[in-house]
C-alpha cells in the first residue's frame, strides 16, 4: 500500500480526522531504532512501544517486571528512527496505579526523556484521575481497555474478555468515560467484535483493536507476532505476514557453514 505522501506528520489530530473520514488507522509494536525506520519509512501511522517489551524483548512471561527506565530505553531508541509517524508509550506497572502524581511523573521522565508523543495506561474508572491529570499537563493520552496484561494476575488467563455483560457494560462504561477526560484513542483487546463496534460506534476518538475484530478503526499487532519471529504465539487473531523465525534460522545456518567451510569470507570479502 503507498503511503500517504499528504500526511507530513501523524498526530492525535490526524488520527480524529480519520476516524472522521471511516479511513482505517495501523498501528505495530516496536522497540528499537532500526525496526522503526522501517516501519515509519513503510507508511504506519502509530508506532507504540509497548510494554510487549518485557515478554517479546527480555524474555518475561508478563508485562509487569518492565521498569520505567528500560520502557525509556526502548522508546528513546525508537523516535530515533522514525520521520513521520505518532510514537506512543506505555506507562509501564508499578509507574502510574500508586496515584495520578506518580503517573504524571513517570509521563514527565517518558516525554523529558525519549522525545515520544503520547503515553498509553491501561484501565477506565480505576485510573481516570492520572489520564485527567496527564491530559492537563499537555501530554496526550490513549487508554487500553478489554484484555490488560498488567492485570493478569487478576483475571488468571489470557481469554477474551467482556463476554458477560457487566463486564461489558463496565467496558462501555470506561470508554466513555476516557474519552470525556480527553484521551484521544483507546486500543481495545480481546472483546467480542460486536462489544468492540458498540464501542466505536458511540465514540469520536479512534478505537484500535487487537483481537477486537474487524468493527474497530485501526488495528495493532505486536511486531514479533506480525512477522513470525515468535512462532509459539498463534492466537486466532493473529495474522502471520512473514515466517522471519524460519527464514532467520536459514540465513544464520547457511552463514555458519560459510564459516565452517571457509567458503566466507571470500576474495572479494577482504582488504
Ligand atoms: O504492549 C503492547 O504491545 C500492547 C499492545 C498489545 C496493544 O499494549
Amino acid at each position: 500500500m503507498p503511503v500517504n505522501k499528504e500526511v507530513k506528520k501523524v498526530t492525535t489530530n490526524t488520527l480524529l480526522k480519520m476516524k472522521a473520514a471511516g479511513i482505517k488507522i495501523s498501528m505495530i509494536t516496536a522497540y528499537d531504532f532500526s525496526f522503526a525506520k522501517i516501519f515509519d519509512a513503510a507508511g504506519i501511522e502509530i508506532i507504540l512501544v509497548g510494554d510487549s517489551a518485557s515478554n517479546v524483548m527480555a524474555g518475561h512471561e508478563t508485562t509487569l517486571p518492565i521498569t520505567l527506565d528500560q520502557m525509556i530505553y526502548h522508546a528513546s531508541s525508537v523516535v530515533r528512527g522514525i520521520n513521520r509517524c505518532l510514537i506512543v508509550v506505555d506507562l509501564p506497572f508499578g509507574s502510574y496505579q500508586g496515584n495520578s502524581k506518580e503517573a504524571l511523573n513517570s509521563t514527565i521522565r517518558i516525554m523529558k526523556e525519549t522525545g515520544a508523543h503520547a503515553i498509553k495506561l491501561e484501565g477506565g474508572e480505576e485510573i481516570i484521575e492520572s489520564v485527567k491529570r496527564i491530559i492537563s499537563s499537555g501530554v496526550p493520552v490513549m487508554g487500553h481497555l478489554g484484555l490488560t496484561p498488567q492485570s493478569i494476575y487478576k483475571f488468571g488467563t489470557y481469554s477474551v474478555r467482556a463476554k458477560e455483560e457487566a463486564e461489558a457494560e463496565k467496558l462501555k462504561q470506561d470508554a466513555l468515560l476516557l474519552e470525556e477526560a480527553g484521551c484521544f484513542g483507546v486500543v481495545l483487546e480481546k472483546i467480542p467484535a460486536r462489544l468492540a463496534r458498540e464501542v466505536t460506534e458511540s465514540l469520536t476518538i479512534p478505537t484500535i483493536g487487537i483481537g477486537a475484530g474487524r468493527y474497530c478503526d485501526g488495528q495493532v499487532l505486536v511486531m514479533h507476532d506480525m512477522l513470525g519471529i515468535n512462532t509459539e504465539f498463534k492466537p486466532r487473531f493473529l495474522r502471520q505476514y512473514l515466517n522471519l523465525h524460519q527464514q532467520i534460522t536459514g540465513a544464520v545456518q547457511e552463514y555458519i557453514k560459510d564459516v565452517k567451510s571457509g567458503d566466507f569470507p571470500n576474495e572479494k570479502e577482504q582488504y
